[in-house]
């Protein structure tokens, strides 16, 4: 029996965060055992919007490595690699480039949004325009039926699947259409309220946080402005420590009772952060310790990004091969 493909990714622009790790991470610890799962460190495409900022990028690959590791993906089953270093993807994608329109990359919803967040307009790089395509490229080298992603990256798992169609109709059946998977989580909210934890807020748990800074992060949580004195009765609404419980805490009757407790009043913030610190500390501090292991031989990690690049790289030949001859650009 053949496992089932799967090629995800992230960008390394900075370590990941619990939000990566409930959006993400712990899916594809789930998932490694009976796919065939390939995860990419989409170092080209961090630097379409960072070409000015390799250090960056650079310095970032070895710290989601380690991030996956510590996570619990495990090499012998998940092809972790670089994208760089399969220089096939770049070829791939300038085939797939003539099969794309400028009106319809500026009208995908993901692109567009974060070319409003970036303030881009007209001066967009083009490299960053055509990231779907790149995309594209990634996901069928690999001929990946599936792609766990979150919901903003759905928009690009359709356009990829609009780029196979094209293809295959004008070239021949080469190319494999993919399915986006959804991971069952919504997105983790940031540490100060806001909808996302995300890098560029600063509302972020690390998963190489230490003890002392998680201490610090969770007592600093945004809760509820107007519980002042612990009799007060709180609001759950918006009150980060509430969500973070429901995310992470198995025992949904005890924080159902914290809840009403919280609502009535007599329950303060500080109790329940350190309820909520022991939950967390449970789940991350043997991940955290992992990671902090793994980092003792950063060379190691590396070695590992290598062979897993050399394995994806003859996937990817393969690949390359089949759509060259397709389209007939073999001429020797
Ligand atoms: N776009 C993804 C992100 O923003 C990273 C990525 C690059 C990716 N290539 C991919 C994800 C292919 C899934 C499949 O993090």
């Amino acid at each position: 029996m053949t496992k089932p493909i799967i090629l995800t990714g992230d960008r390394p622009t900075g370590q990941l965060h619990l939000g990566h790790y409930v959006g993400s991470l712990e899916n594809r610890v789930r998932l490694q055992a009976d796919h065939q799962q390939f995860i990419m460190i989409a170092d080209m495409q961090a630097l379409t919007d960072n070409a000015d900022n390799p250090e960056k990028v650079r310095s970032n690959v070895v710290e989601v490595a380690l991030d996956y590791l510590a996570a619990g993906l495990d090499p012998a089953q998940t092809t972790m690699f670089v994208q760089s270093a399969i220089p096939e993807l770049a070829e791939l994608t300038m085939f797939y480039l003539n099969l794309v329109t400028v009106a319809r990359l500026q009208r995908n919803p993901t692109v567009k949004s974060e070319m409003q967040q970036k303030g881009y307009g007209a001066d967009v790089p083009a490299g960053f325009l055509m990231y779907p395509v790149s995309q594209a490229a990634d996901i069928t080298a690999f001929k990946a039926g599936i792609v766990p992603v979150g919901e903003d990256q759905l928009p690009v798992i359709e356009q990829t699947n609009e780029i196979v169609r094209k293809f295959n109709s004008i070239y021949g059946d080469v190319l494999v259409e993919t399915k986006g998977l959804l991971s069952t989580h919504t997105r983790l909210a940031g540490l100060d309220g806001k909808a996302k934890m995300s890098k560029s807020l600063g509302n972020c748990i690390y998963l190489a946080d230490d003890a002392d800074i998680l201490k610090k992060k969770v007592m600093a949580m945004f809760t509820d402005p107007d519980h002042l004195r612990v009799e007060d009765p709180g609001k759950i609404e918006g009150n980060m420590v509430f969500s973070y419980l429901e995310v992470f805490d198995t025992n949904k009757e005890y924080v159902a009772e914290l809840k009403a407790h919280y609502q009535r009043g007599g329950l303060g913030d500080v109790k329940v952060k350190r309820y909520l610190l022991e939950i967390l500390e449970a789940k991350f501090a043997p991940i955290r310790d992992r990671r902090a292991e793994f980092a003792k031989d950063k060379a190691e990690v590396m070695n590992m990004l290598r062979i897993g690049s050399q394995k994806a790289n003859a996937v990817a030949a393969q690949t390359l091969l089949e759509v060259r001859r397709a389209i007939g650009v073999e001429y020797f």
